[in-house]
């Protein structure tokens, strides 16, 4: 949620800070702005929208310099406005600060400085810090780049909340100062240059050695090299990591749009969440990761799944894997929710927290409320680098690539792939015997080739999708493993065509939801040819009786029945019950996008909402 980013070295600083930036724009996308230093003097722009708007702006009016800070904002605190926008300046005008997270105590700290005769041009909380940092820099009487750094290290005491911020002020050119507590920062280590970034795609062009910064550091960063401290003012040990993932990674290739993108390489990151991961002679799962023998992974008793959006999703078809396949009480609990509610947990009982960016705020909440009650928390990530897979005691990294597109595609089919090997691991070392591990092992393999088939399935869904596309509000409806898709599904079209869609058990629709079918409201049915096939079946004509629009998602080879009864079929590869999630998430992943295309929607940057959110 928001990106920065920062430069500093031999280059002009503009263009390098744009291309970040629009490699950043998934992460927020209200308004955006640059400060560059240049003669003694700190020059802004700001603009509301997006990153090309900027850069149309800039393009007008042109600002050099080789040191720079910028910002692509996604709003918490003020309206999306030119004012509003970061860079903010403080009370001298001569240092300029862009901000991620929420200062959570800027209303009185605002009214202090204002008694004190600040004042303030923007309604957000990042003004009121730059104001503290540069009164206290000025109040230190030092002109030095060290008093610069006392100065916010005096500040950063004055806040609570969450930040990742940078700095460049007037009176040292060739100088970024980056701080961060709770959300993300990485430095970028190049030659004659360096670059300063809250997420490594941003930089990732320009060079691969990078140092991810912890909470409670400073990073004092010039053309020829850096220093990380602590807030306290202590040295900071650091590792210099270099990255995998390369410049095409993040790019969209030949595809209209990242989603696209990522829902066809399914394949592959399903592929990777179980590559080394199947162990054939024992018929079970290997997932070192988690940090647990045997025998304490037979002691739990009871686990609990949390995460929020799409991995809360996952989880719940975790939940019925872990129950089906290993027999151990699950339950899934929002992140939001986990750490306002005393959930009773025995001393057995073991916590994953899901997160495709590791950075969600409520997820990383929950992580820390449950280590901190005592118990084993492990993560379910994808990326290796972020707060919640270095928190965690131990884990199952997903291995999906990176995801830009704001809709979760392919983070959803990973996490479903790697809870299923959970529950393979926790059955095999209870009841579930060798030859049902083999056959469960042997589905898994065959999962990627039947997600090819969904794939081919696109234009076909894509017809079906064009179709549907004038409602104003369609139901999804799904049982046992499928009712969590019907809940995706549904958000995955709201959240990128803004279509009113919910998702239900499909017997749910007689306890009120039925009160919604009409003629103009589709309903979409997961029925694969399954254990409750026939019940899908019924409430299906329940739905026909009064009018409604059916669309079924059933089995290839067993869909005689409902291509009777529905306006619309799409038949996917048969798999075990505890498989088809995968394949019927992949179908309605297709379904959403391309009504979102055929509505005309920004499929990648939808309304109102921003990749990774880093905000409570
Ligand atoms: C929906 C979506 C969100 C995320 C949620 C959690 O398409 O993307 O619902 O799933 O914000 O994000 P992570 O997995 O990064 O914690």
């Amino acid at each position: 949620m928001c990106g920065i980013v920062g430069y500093v070295g031999h280059a002009e600083a503009v263009p390098i800070l744009l291309d970040g930036l629009k490699r950043l724009e998934y992460r927020g996308y209200d308004s955006a702005g640059v400060a560059t230093l240049e003669e003694g003097c700190i020059s802004i722009r700001k603009e509301i929208g997006r990153i090309d708007d900027l850069r149309r702006s800039i393009g007008k009016n042109p600002l050099g310099g080789t040191t720079g800070i910028s910002h692509t904002r996604w709003a918490t605190h003020g309206k999306v406005t030119q004012k509003n926008a970061h860079p903010h300046c403080d009370r001298s005008g001569r240092l300029a600060l862009v901000h991620n997270g929420v200062i959570e105590n800027y209303s009185s700290l605002r009214t202090q400085l204002e008694e004190e005769g600040h004042q303030f041009i923007s309604q957000t909380d990042t003004e009121v810090l730059a104001h503290l940092v540069g009164r206290a820099f000025d109040r230190s009487g030092e002109r030095t780049q060290g008093a610069l750094v006392s100065a916010l290290r005096e500040a950063l005491h004055l806040v609570s909340g969450t930040y990742g911020i940078a700095i460049v002020h007037a009176e040292f050119p060739g100088l970024i100062i980056g701080a961060r507590r709770g959300s993300p920062l990485v430095l970028g280590i190049g030659k004659g240059e360096n670059f300063l970034a809250s997420d490594v795609s941003a930089i990732v062009g320009h060079t691969r050695d990078v140092v991810y910064l912890n909470d409670y550091e400073i990073a004092v960063l010039t053309g020829e090299g850096f220093t990380i401290s602590t807030i306290e003012g202590n040295g900071a040990d650091y590792n210099v990591t270099t990255v995998e993932m390369t410049d095409e990674d993040v790019s969209k290739g030949h595809h209209s749009h990242f989603m696209l993108k990522e829902i066809h390489e399914q394949v592959k990151s399903v592929t990777d969440a179980m590559r080394g991961r199947l162990a054939h002679e024992e018929a079970t799962a290997k997932l070192g990761g988690l940090n647990m023998t045997n025998a304490e992974l037979r002691s739990v008793e009871r686990v609990i799944l949390s995460g929020c959006g799409t991995a809360f999703h996952a989880a719940m078809v975790g939940e019925y894997a872990i129950e089906t396949l290993a027999q151990v009480p699950t339950e899934c609990e929002f992140a939001s929710e986990f750490r306002y509610r005393n959930l009773p947990m025995t001393k057995d009982t073991l916590v994953f927290v899901l997160s495709q960016s590791g950075e969600t705020a409520d997820t990383l909440a929950a992580l820390r409320e449950s280590k901190r009650k005592g118990h084993r928390t492990l993560g379910i990530c994808n990326n290796v680098a972020s707060t919640i897979a270095r928190e965690s005691d131990g884990g199952v990294y997903m291995h999906a690539g990176p995801e830009i597109g704001v809709a979760a595609t392919k983070s959803f089919t990973s996490q479903v792939t790697v809870l299923t090997l959970i529950a393979l691991l926790l059955g095999r070392i209870r009841n579930l015997s060798s030859s049902e591990g083999s056959r469960i092992i042997s589905e898994m393999e065959g999962l990627p080739a039947k997600i090819d088939r969904v794939l081919k399935l696109e234009q076909e869904i894509a017809s079906i999708a064009r179709r549907y596309a004038q409602a104003k509000v369609m139901l999804f409806m799904g049982r046992q493993f499928n009712y969590p898709v019907a809940l995706e599904g549904a958000l995955k079209l709201k959240e990128i065509s803004y279509i009113a869609a919910s998702g239900y058990a499909s017997a749910e629709l007689k306890h009120g939801v039925i009160a919604l079918v009409n003629e103009e409201t589709p309903s979409i049915f997961i029925a694969p040819h399954d254990a409750v096939f026939h019940k899908n079946l019924s409430n299906i004509e329940e739905v026909k009786a009064r009018g409604g629009p059916v669309i079924a998602i059933g089995t290839e080879g067993k869909g005689q029945e409902l291509s009777l009864l529905c306006d619309d079929v799409i038949l996917l590869p048969e798999a075990p019950e505890y498989l088809t999630p995968i394949l019927a998430s992949i179908a309605l992943q297709f379904f959403a996008y391309h009504i979102a295309v055929t509505l005309g929607c920004d499929v990648d940057k939808p309304r109102n909402l921003a990749k990774s959110v880093t905000v409570e």
